[in-house]
C-alpha cells in the first residue's frame, strides 16, 4: 500500500483542528460519517467503531442479544477476529470450506451444515471477491438464518449491482492502513433493522442505554428501572468501542475518493489476472463485481518449487506480499483454535489449506503503474514449475 491517508485528508484534519474550539470526542463528524457511509453504502443505519475486529465483536454480541447462542457458521479463511468474536460471544464455530474461485465460504457446504442450532453464517467476501450466490440467499432466506457479511477486505464489490454489505442482517466494515479507504484504525456496522443499530449503538459504548436514539426504548428503559440515573443505565456487559472525530474527519475525506480509486483497482487486478499464466496460477476467479486492495496469486497445484520461486522472486525485486492472503490462511492451524478442536481439525478444510501454503497476495494500489502489473506477470510467468513428483497431493 502506498499513500493510503492523503495530503488532502490530512488538510481536512488541520482545517477541523483550527476550527472554532473542536470537540475530538465522538460528535458531529462521527454522525455525518455514518450518514454518508449509510447513503454510499445504500443501508438506513450505520454505527463507526474503532476498528473492524470491534465491528466483527459488537456484531457478533448484537446477533446474540438479538437471536440467543447457538452456532455460527464461519470460513476458515478470514480474518482471526471473525472468528474470535463468534467464540468471545459465546457461539459454537461451524466451519465450512472455501470455493477456490471467490475465496469465500463454498455455498453446498454452508447449506449442508445448518442445524436447528444454527444462529447465522458469518461470511466473509475475501480480498474483494463477492462469496454469495442467489442459491445461498434463497437457501438462507427459506431457513431463516441470519447472514451477516464481513466485508472489511471489499467495500465497493457487488453482486447483482448491488453493493456487498447490503445483502445481509448486518454487515461490517475495516477502515484499516491497508484496506480500501482508511481511517488510521476503523471500523463500520452497517445494518437496515432498526432495532439492531439500537442494540449496536449501546454496545459501542459500554451498554448505556443514553447511548440509543430511540425515545421511547429509553423510556422503556427508566420506567422499568427507577432506582436507575437514565444516565447510567447499562442494558449489556459491553465494551468502549468509540472513535474520535479526527478518525471520522478522515473517513469523510477519504470516502470521496473511494470509487475513483476502487475503479483504478478493478483495471489493475482484471489486468494482472488476464496476463497470469493459467497453468501455473488460478487464474479464473469469479471476478464480477469484484473491488480488490490485492493482487491474488494462487497456485494452481501444492507444487514446492514454484512457491518458493516465487517468494524469492518477489523478494528479489522489492515486491511486498503476504503469504496465505486473509488473515493467513487456515484459521484452524493457529494455536488459538488447535487448542480448541484438536491438531488434525485443519485437514478437514483442504481448499483453505492450500491457500494457506501455496496462496499469497500483493498490494494493489490506486497508483500501481500497469507497466508493474505487466512486469510482475512476466517475471511470474517465466518461473520453473516442479516435477511431478516434486508437487504434492
Ligand atoms: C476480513 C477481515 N475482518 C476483520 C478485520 C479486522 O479489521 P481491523 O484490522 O480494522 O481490526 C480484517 C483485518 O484487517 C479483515 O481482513
Amino acid at each position: 500500500m502506498q499513500n493510503n491517508i492523503a495530503r488532502a485528508d490530512l488538510d481536512a484534519v488541520v482545517d477541523f483542528l483550527k476550527g472554532d474550539n473542536p470537540r475530538l470526542t465522538q460528535a458531529q463528524n462521527v454522525e455525518t460519517f455514518e450518514e454518508e457511509w449509510s447513503t454510499w453504502l445504500g443501508v438506513r443505519h450505520s454505527v463507526f467503531v474503532n476498528s473492524g475486529a470491534s465491528a466483527n465483536l459488537i456484531t457478533m454480541c448484537a446477533l446474540r442479544e438479538a437471536r440467543g447462542l447457538g452456532e455460527v457458521i464461519v470460513p476458515p479463511l478470514t480474518w482471526v477476529s471473525d472468528i474470535a468474536s463468534v467464540l468471545q460471544c459465546g457461539f459454537t464455530p461451524v466451519f465450512a470450506d472455501i470455493n477456490l474461485r471467490t475465496l469465500g465460504l463454498d455455498v453446498n457446504e454452508v447449506l449442508d451444515r445448518i442445524t436447528p442450532q444454527t444462529k447465522g453464517v458469518f461470511l466473509t467476501h475475501v480480498l474483494g471477491y463477492n462469496a454469495l450466490d442467489q442459491r445461498l440467499l434463497d437457501g438462507l432466506h427459506a431457513r431463516r438464518i441470519p447472514l451477516i457479511e464481513d466485508v472489511c477486505e471489499s467495500h465497493g464489490a457487488t453482486f447483482n449491482g448491488r453493493k456487498l454489505g447490503t445483502f445481509g442482517l448486518m454487515a461490517n466494515f475495516s477502515f484499516y492502513y491497508a484496506h480500501h479507504m482508511s481511517t488510521i484504525e476503523g471500523g463500520m456496522v452497517s445494518t437496515n433493522d432498526r432495532d439492531l443499530y439500537e442494540t449496536v449503538r449501546m454496545l459501542r459504548s459500554h451498554g448505556m442505554v443514553r447511548e440509543a436514539t430511540s425515545e421511547p426504548l429509553k423510556h422503556s428503559f427508566s420506567e422499568r428501572y427507577p432506582d436507575l440515573s437514565p444516565d447510567f443505565i447499562f442494558a449489556f456487559p459491553a465494551y468502549n468501542a468509540r472513535s474520535t472525530e479526527i478518525n471520522a474527519v478522515i473517513g469523510r475525506s477519504q470516502l470521496r475518493r473511494l470509487d475513483v480509486n476502487n475503479r483504478r483497482r478493478i483495471e489493475n487486478l482484471d489486468l494482472f489476472l488476464k496476463h497470469l499464466d493459467p497453468e501455473r496460477y488460478h487464474a479464473d476467479f469469479e471476478t464480477a463485481g469484484s473491488c480488490n486492495y490485492a493482487l491474488t496469486l494462487i497456485l494452481k497445484r501444492p507444487d514446492p518449487v514454484l512457491c518458493e520461486g516465487v517468494m524469492r522472486a518477489l523478494r528479489e525485486h522489492g515486491v511486498e506480499f503476504r503469504r496465505g492472503t486473509s488473515g493467513g490462511g487456515n484459521q484452524l492451524r493457529q494455536p488459538y483454535l488447535r487448542q480448541l478442536l484438536g491438531e488434525h481439525e485443519h485437514k478437514k478444510y483442504p481448499n483453505a489449506d492450500h491457500v494457506h501454503f501455496y496462496g499469497f497476495y500483493i498490494g494493489n494500489y490506486p497508483g500501481l503503474e500497469k507497466e508493474k502489473i505487466l512486469g510482475l506477470c512476466s517475471m511470474l510467468n517465466r518461473l520453473p514449475e516442479g516435477r511431478d513428483d516434486d508437487v504434492r497431493t
